[in-house]
């Protein structure tokens, strides 16, 4: 990695009403995280030493946000919409301290890799004044165009004010941009708004620092990783890509996919060697799943950890705050939320398991119920090693029931039962011979009548 100090500023004072959402367009989540959050971690992993987040008048959210990804991200308001350079200049206290390389992205372009913004950043290093990175959609339609000749970067031209020859370039202008640190904040407070928008163009950056006899330059991407989000449709396009990429990275780390396409991750999804996913499952954020782990058909995961060798489903859900230690067994139409569950421990059937401790090597039957919920609060249950639960039994918390203690079936446990000891609580079994003639010949007559 580059040791020149990096400042990034990334544009976050988007309107986004094409989204049609209350929620600022770059709160929406891909694979799980906000727009703001997955370019703020690739530009993270590409080295940024400073962040400055330029965002819209009262959006607190997104500041709030920007913070909690980056604590010490400086945050702009850009009062007006005057354009891209002008909201690079929104950040201009940042861009005073000094850096050696600045970095200019759009929030809502999610899925550039940190490859590919050390690709962008690198010419910076041999002297360059401006890097931009450009693209080829299959419609050029409505960007900028890259007018380059040899290796140089002659200008960016927005289609608005492109001529004829210009409009028929097809690398467009992905919207990133290097800038050489010292020189930023001259070229930046150059450009002016003399173009048929009215606005102040980052773009003319290039042909800026050419006049100063500055060298500017192009770098390439796939169209994939610079496809930026304006409405629903495209963000389901974003959507799309990044699970593919998720999907072959998990399968290069060494997961086994049975029907890759029927699975869904989220960007922080771990897993371990020679896991075995089975098709249409989701992980929601925060799931981290060990070696060996077996996760059958129509699983849905969030905030939960697998030890190696667990084994789930079909059809689990594990919500957050689920720990389940190594070998643990989790069957079919089994809920957990809050529940640590220590290894060898089998919850097989039809069981909800919330707030709770299970310890190890104990089997709850199917149908096992937690009663954690008074409609005011939450109570905590706690099962002993080696204790075996009866089917359709329910555990009143707050509860304990001891190590190797047995439960009978169909319990209601309203109170503690000792270490080894045996509760059975359910009411006793009649039975009346004959009752079930007698009372149908009865009707009979009753009819006739
Ligand atoms: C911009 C580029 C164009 C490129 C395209 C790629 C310029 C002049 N044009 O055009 O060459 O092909 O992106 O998508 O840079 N923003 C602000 N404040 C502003 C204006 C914009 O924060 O005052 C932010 C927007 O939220 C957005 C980004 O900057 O994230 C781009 O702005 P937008 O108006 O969409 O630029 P384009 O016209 O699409
Ligand atoms: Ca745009």
């Amino acid at each position: 990695m580059s040791d020149r100090s990096l400042l990034v500023v990334v544009l976050a004072a988007g309107e986004g009403t094409r989204m049609k959402s209350r929620l600022p367009k770059v709160l929406h989540k891909v694979a799980g995280r906000t727009m703001l959050h997955h370019v703020l971690a690739a530009t993270r992993a590409a080295g940024a030493t400073r962040t400055a987040v330029v965002v819209g008048p009262g959006r607190e959210d997104v500041a709030a946000e920007a913070t909690r990804i980056v604590p010490d991200a400086q945050v702009f308001v850009q009062t007006e919409r005057l354009g891209t350079a002008h909201a690079v200049l929104a950040a201009r206290a940042a861009l005073e301290q000094g850096a050696d390389d600045v970095l200019v992205l759009y929030a809502d372009t999610p899925l550039v890799r940190p490859e590919t913004l050390a690709r962008l950043r690198a010419p910076l290093a041999e002297g360059a004044a401006v890097a931009a990175l450009g693209f080829e959609p299959e419609d050029p339609t409505g960007y900028g165009r890259l007018v380059t000749s040899g290796d140089e970067l002659v200008a960016i031209r927005e289609e608005k004010d492109a001529t004829a020859a210009e409009k028929a370039v097809r690398f467009c202008n992905a919207g990133l941009m290097a800038l050489s640190g010292k020189d930023a904040l001259s070229i930046l407070d150059r450009i002016g708004n003399a173009n048929s928008k009215g606005e102040y163009y980052l773009t003319d950056a290039v042909e800026i620092a050419r006049a100063d006899g500055r060298a500017a330059v192009a770098a390439k991407a796939d169209v994939d990783e610079v496809a930026g989000v304006n409405s629903r449709i495209q963000l389901a396009e974003a959507e799309a890509i990044l699970q593919k990429r998720l999907r072959l990275a998990a399968m290069a780390e060494g997961a086994t996919l049975i029907a890759p396409e029927t699975v869904f991750f989220s960007a922080d999804t771990v897993l371990g060697r020679d896991v075995i996913v089975e098709p249409n499952v989701v992980f929601g954020p925060g799931v981290t799943v060990g070696d060996d782990v077996v996760i059958h058909a129509f699983c849905h995961l969030e905030g939960a950890q697998l030890a190696p060798g667990v084994s789930i489903g079909p059809y689990a859900r594990l919500r957050p705050g689920t720990r389940l230690d190594e070998g643990v067994r989790i069957g079919n139409f089994v809920e957990t939320k809050a529940a640590h569950i220590e290894s060898g421990a089998k919850v097989n059937h039809l069981s909800y398991v919330g707030d709770a401790h299970v310890g190890a090597n104990a089997n709850l039957g199917a149908g096992t119920i937690t009663c954690n919920y008074d409609g005011f609060s939450k109570y905590r249950t706690e099962i002993g090693a080696g204790a075996f639960i009866g089917v359709n039994s329910a555990l009143v918390a707050p509860v304990t029931i001891g190590a190797g203690a047995y439960v009978g079936t169909g319990a209601v446990i309203t109170s503690d039962v000792p270490e080894d000891a045996l509760a059975i609580a359910r009411s006793r079994q009649v039975v009346k011979d004959g009752w079930a003639r007698d009372f149908r010949a009865a009707r009979a007559d009753a009819k006739k009548k």
